[in-house]
């Protein structure tokens, strides 16, 4: 098979990722994508770097072993801020690409210069957002909201405990409005955060500019593409397809990726054998 027509991995602690995983397939429809959530170990966001760097490399041996990815996407904020540096250094033929709390396209959009950064504990504890502040953003007052719990309540699809959180993080958030000293910019800096954006907005006016990744991200991974000479031939793949994988219940993820992709995955979905000592429980269907 042409390299050009293997799969783009794409990964997330859960089903957070599918955020990304939407503009991917609408900026790359002739790509195939394999979906990787690693339920069983998520969430990420408040267990420190060494964890989130065992499961980065265990999820991403798999997919290059049974998949040949061309390129990979950390479609999590947490994985890409504790591991993508070795990911790079330990894949050094594989394209990868990461994500990182959008600071520098709303310091440019923001009219108060007042902006929230909504993340979990783990991307606002790293040296990479320490970094990313320092670079962009210059005059702007920028306020960092550890959402502890609310990976976990999207996870589970916890209609309550969502609401309840979303309604507590959003007023540690504001206030917010146009006013002087007020938040006119809430970067989603977390990729399970654009799922329950509705919810969100509830708690703020419509004027409140949301700022995540999706785009910027898909664009980035067309241009990274596109400079190794990995695109898909558009004329030889009519159509991408979409493979599902958990290591927890792919059930779960297909249910997920039903609601929030438009269209049917094709190709078989299927769970990954939890490895031989689990770090923690795992509910991993078996191939
Ligand atoms: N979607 C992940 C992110 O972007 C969530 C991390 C977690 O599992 O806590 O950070």
């Amino acid at each position: 098979m042409p390299v050009t027509h293997a799969p783009i991995g794409v990964f997330d602690s859960g089903v957070g990722g599918l955020s990304v995983l939407a503009a991917l397939r609408a900026e790359l429809p002739h790509e195939h994508f394999v979906y990787f959530a690693d339920t069983a170990y998520a969430p990420y966001g408040e267990r420190g770097d060494a964890y989130v760097i065992d499961r980065s490399r265990k999820v991403i041996e798999h997919l290059v072993r049974e998949h040949r990815i061309k390129a990979l996407v950390i479609a999590c904020n947490t994985a890409t801020t504790a591991a993508v540096h070795l990911m790079r250094a330990e894949n050094p033929d594989l394209p990868i690409v990461g994500l990182e709390p959008a600071l520098k396209p709303a310091v440019a959009v923001s009219r108060t210069g007042h902006i929230s950064v909504m993340a979990t504990r783990g991307t606002l504890a790293s040296a990479k957002y320490a970094a990313l502040r320092d670079t962009f953003a210059g005059s702007a007052d920028v306020r960092s909201v550890p959402c502890d719990g609310l990976v976990k309540a999207i996870e589970g699809m916890d209609t309550p405990a969502i609401a309840a959180l979303c309604a507590r993080y959003m007023a540690e958030a504001g206030p917010f409005g146009e006013a002087s000293g007020e938040v006119d910019t809430v970067v989603l800096g977390c990729t399970h955060y654009p799922l329950v954006k509705d919810e969100l907005r509830r708690h703020a006016p419509a004027t409140l500019r949301f700022i995540d990744t999706g785009l910027p991200v898909a664009q980035q991974t067309r241009r990274l593409l596109a400079s190794a000479g990995l695109l898909a031939d558009e004329h030889g793949t009519p159509r991408g397809s979409l493979r599902l994988e958990s290591s927890g219940h792919v059930a779960v993820l297909e249910a997920a990726a039903a609601h929030w992709l438009q269209g049917p995955s094709q190709g078989p979905s299927q769970g990954l054998p939890a490895p031989a000592a689990p770090l923690a429980p795992s509910t991993a269907t078996t191939a």
